[in-house]
């Protein structure tokens, strides 16, 4: 072992978890270097403007706006990525790792796109590169898998990522809003962006998916073809009737075995109220897990913010110097687990929520159930909403069916002259 007297790293990035990094560090300074058994430096900062950093809890002269002080600087020896976007953060962390630093970054665009490269460069030039961060915020799932569960093979990680869309989706519940009230309330409060459309088309939780599909399993998917729905049409009226049937929507995204290959996909699902996942409200995060020695399990906490955030970082800097001072040589590549094909994404089976707005006379109910069964979807129960209208809700909740047959026995159920519309499939989530 190595006995090292400190640890010098450089930050790039001192915005809202740059800044928790560093509080982190004045709070827990004492515990941070009895853990370390060493001292630990932030050497440099990287910013673009270091004028607008004179007043911080870190001296003004830290800060530059010239990367290769960091990135050329020998004394360094890890490198903390916290700019977020992909360019230029993934060529930085790519010139960190050719000069032989190690990585820790947050950054799920440049580890879901470019992620298999990095590693393969990280393990080139002998050093790490961690991302506990990337997904999830301050919930260790990335340890949880690569190390607490990796006797287990993984079955199914079903999460709820994506705090902006929980946030949503729990005010229109608990509070009745329409999903704009509940959007505008999330904006002034700071639990989403000023250009949300990544939250709420789904595709922030698709990026963390494809990091959880590699770490959980090796396989490759590139985020932006990972089957994906957000909540933007999802009215206070299908909550309702959510409700009324005893379930809670949410977002979520969902990696599962399912033979040869991964059923991959975010989406909006009806969770039974007495599933763990239902009761994961507001800005919360969390992973539910089944491996095949643990059984379930659901890590919970808060998927964002400076201090949480930056307690990730700030585990995988104190994994990493562990690394230094042991002189361990690690391998960041995750080979495919179990023979999956990379890539290969399945549409599998789910249970599924359809409402239909039909006309309310005799035998209606009879025609459509025979169209589900005649293309083998079986029904787990039906109901009907709003009786004595001309025109009613009606609600089917099937058993598990494969995708294409759903959507033979809805195209079936169009044509029936009392069917006006097929207002909302949904899935859902199964109980266990
Ligand atoms: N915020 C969260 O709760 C959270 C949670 C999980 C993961 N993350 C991830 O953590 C990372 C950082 O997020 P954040 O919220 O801290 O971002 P942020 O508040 O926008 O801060 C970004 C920082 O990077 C600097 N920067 C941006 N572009 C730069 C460039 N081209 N060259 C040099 N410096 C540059 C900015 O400096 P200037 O001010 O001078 O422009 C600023 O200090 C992202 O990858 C994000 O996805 C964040």
């Amino acid at each position: 072992m190595k006995q090292l007297k400190n640890i010098v790293v450089g930050l790039l990035g001192f915005g809202n978890v740059g800044k928790g990094f560093a509080a982190v560090l004045e709070k827990n300074k004492a515990h941070i270097e009895s853990t370390l058994g060493c001292g630990i430096t932030i050497k440099k900062i990287l910013v673009r403007n270091p004028d607008k950093y004179k007043d911080t809890i870190v001296p003004a002269s830290l800060f530059t706006s010239n990367a290769e002080e960091i990135l050329a600087d020998p004394e360094i020896q890890i490198v903390i990525e916290l700019i977020g976007g992909v360019q230029p953060a993934c060529d930085y962390i790519s010139k960190a790792l050719q000069q032989g630093k190690h990585v820790v970054t947050a950054n799920k665009a440049v580890i879901a796109l470019h992620g298999k490269e990095l590693f393969e460069l990280a393990d080139k030039h002998k050093v790490s590169i961690r991302y506990e961060a990337s997904v999830g915020g301050g919930i260790p799932i990335i340890a949880s898998l690569t190390k607490s569960l990796a006797a287990n093979e993984i079955e199914e990680i079903v999460g709820i990522i994506n705090g902006t869309t929980n946030y949503i989706l729990t005010r229109m519940d608990q509070e009745g809003m329409s999903f704009q009230e509940a959007l505008a309330e999330a904006q002034e409060k700071g639990f989403a962006e000023a250009d949300p459309t990544s939250d709420i088309e789904g595709e922030d939780a698709a990026y963390k998916l494809s990091i959880l599909t590699h770490v959980a399993f090796g396989v490759d998917i590139n985020p932006r073809e990972i089957p994906c729905v957000g909540i933007k049409q999802i009215s206070e009226r299908e909550i309702d009737f959510a409700r009324q049937l005893g379930y809670k929507i949410k977002l979520l995204a969902t990696v599962r075995k399912n033979g040869g290959s991964l059923d991959v996909h975010v989406h909006p699902a009806l969770v039974p109220v007495e599933h763990p996942l239902a009761a994961v409200n507001n800005e919360f995060n969390a992973l539910y897990v089944k491996g095949n020695a643990v059984g379930q399990l659901m890590l919970y906490g808060k998927g964002a913010g400076p201090l949480p955030t930056a307690s990730a970082v700030w585990s995988d800097v104190l994994e990493m110097a562990k690394v230094i001072q042991n002189q361990i040589e690690e391998t960041n590549t995750i080979k495919v687990k179990n023979g999956f094909k990379p890539g290969h994404i399945s549409s599998g089976s789910n249970a599924y929520y359809i409402r239909l707005q039909v006309t309310d006379r005799p035998g209606v109910l009879g025609k459509i159930a025979t169209s589900f069964g005649r293309n083998n979807v079986s029904l787990e129960s039906v109901v009907q909403r709003g009786r004595g209208g001309k025109s009613v809700p009606l609600i089917f909740i099937t058993h598990e069916a494969e995708w294409d047959k759903l959507e033979a026995a809805l195209n079936e159920i169009k044509q029936l002259d009392t069917v006006e519309e097929v207002a909302s499939i949904l899935m859902v989530q199964s109980r266990s």
